[in-house]
């Protein structure tokens, strides 16, 4: 296994690049599956969740080519010859989920396991199965299995509404409904960035879709969808995650740059909260410059659906509080136990607890390095964060989460001045035998 080790308190300059989005990849890939032929998808990141999606459009028969060095994902649909995404693949990523609008809408049937909880919880699917119900499928649940059908071999499309909001179940929805017989509304819809841009990626490819960026989103089904080329955007969680790192670790007065970016998908939740902390944001043409205070000051958030503050970068927000002037608290009103990591910066000296759906949080707090657990995305990036800022050095283990979504990671911080290695592990070795083993 490998863990990233970081050496502390370190000094953010330069410039760091954003990669393509990976929740805007995975739909777009699946997209892909509605149209017979060769599509193409541009500004993929090379990351584990990636190659795991390309592993479940494979079973099906879908050609899926990934070329990581030109960031290019090529998919031929033409045949269609399974419509089954299998336990031991959905089981790794939530997303897989996405096979079951797909395969609906292009074969009008599809056997998708349930993809069960994830590391801070559970996380259900029973919109994404009202939701296709509503629009003319059968469901059955078989051995842990959905079994969707659609009478004739084709959706009729259907109103649905979603209580609460879903950026998943929008996405399976628009796939499922963009080749039905009728047409079909989704009320509460997710405004998601992720969900726009893949929604004008449908409707290059054909499908009638109105309302996209907005809570009601209107889909007139069409008989075919035909094969895109499309550029995929900037991922931007990523973006404020770097954003944050900024601030945390710049040289007051010296902006970082971060390139590649696209400002306007942040949210203005986001963007208030993070100029309220001091921090100063100048955004140019394809890129943002963060420049970090002398002091933060402690601003305290709350999660909410977009253009609220998003929940993936609540844990990141937590390492900002901790070194600013004054308590704050961040508040997860989307996932109400996302707390994982909370445990794991106690080991590196944190003053945080955590009360229902809240962590409140000292500021100003001196953190030293120590070996901690990654246990999941997001949280395994805010040890990373709070690894930059510590004194000593952090190792954080089980890096395999960070990699399903951080493309090159270390690379890119490290290029931009902050000590950061990657080194395998044996998680089951003793400290001797690991002295041993690099020695
Ligand atoms: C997506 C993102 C994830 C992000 C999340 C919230 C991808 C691949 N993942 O996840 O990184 O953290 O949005 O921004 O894009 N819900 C139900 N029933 C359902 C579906 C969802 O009750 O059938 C609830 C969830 O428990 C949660 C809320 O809806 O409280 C929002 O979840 P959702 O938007 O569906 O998240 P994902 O699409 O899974």
């Amino acid at each position: 296994m490998d863990k990233l080790v970081v050496k502390g308190p370190g000094r953010l300059a330069g410039t760091m690049n954003v990669s393509g989005s990976k929740n805007t990849a995975l739909p777009l890939m699946a997209g892909a599956i509605l149209a017979p032929g060769i599509s193409t998808i541009s500004n993929i990141p090379s990351l584990r969740d990636i190659s795991t999606f390309a592993r479940v459009m494979r079973v099906t028969g879908t050609r899926v080519d990934i070329d990581d060095s030109a960031g290019l994902v090529t998919i031929d649909a033409t045949n269609i010859e399974d419509t089954v995404a299998p336990y031991e693949l959905v089981k790794r990523m939530r997303a897989s989920f996405y096979m079951l609008g797909a395969l609906l809408g292009r074969c009008g049937e599809a056997k998708v396991s349930l993809p069960g909880g994830c590391a801070w919880g559970p996380r259900p699917v029973d919109l994404h199965i009202k939701g296709v119900q509503a629009m003319g499928a059968t469901v059955d649940l078989e051995q842990g299995y959905v079994i969707a059908k659609a009478v004739g071999g084709r959706l009729k499309g259907g109103s649905f509404r979603l209580e609460p909001s879903s950026v998943g179940a929008t996405i399976n929805l628009l796939l499922a409904g963009s080749t039905a017989r009728g047409g079909s509304r989704i009320e509460n819809a997710a405004m998601e960035p992720d969900v726009v841009v893949f929604g004008e990626c449908l409707r290059e490819m054909g499908a009638r879709i109105s309302g996209l960026g907005t809570s009601t989103i209107e889909i007139e089904g069409v008989d075919e969808l035909k094969p895109v080329d499309f550029a995929n955007c900037p991922d931007r969680i990523e973006l404020g995650t770097y954003m944050i790192a900024a601030a945390l670790c710049g040289e007051p007065g010296s902006p970082v740059r971060i390139n590649g970016a696209d400002d306007r998908h942040l949210g203005k939740v986001f963007v208030d909260a993070f100029t309220a902390t001091g921090a100063s944001i100048e955004v140019g043409d394809n890129y943002i410059d963060v420049t970090a205070p002398e002091k933060l000051s402690s601003v305290s958030i709350e999660t909410g659906i977009y253009p609220g503050f998003p929940t993936d970068l609540q844990a990141q927000w937590t390492i900002l509080l901790s070194q600013s002037e004054g308590n704050g608290k961040v508040v997860d009103k989307v996932y109400h136990d996302r707390f994982k990591h909370i445990p794991e910066l106690h080991r590196m000296g944190i003053n945080a607890i955590v009360v229902g759906n809240e962590v409140v949080v000292q500021g100003k707090t001196k953190l030293t390095g120590a070996q901690v657990m990654s246990t999941d995305l997001r949280a395994s990036v805010s040890l990373v964060l709070a690894g930059m800022v510590a004194s000593g050095t952090t190792e954080v283990l089980r890096v395999y989460h960070l990699d399903r979504g951080y493309e090159n990671l270390e690379n890119k911080l490290s290029g931009a001045g902050i000590d950061i290695t990657r080194e395998s592990y044996d998680e089951w070795a003793s400290p001797v035998e690991e002295r041993q083993m690099s020695a």
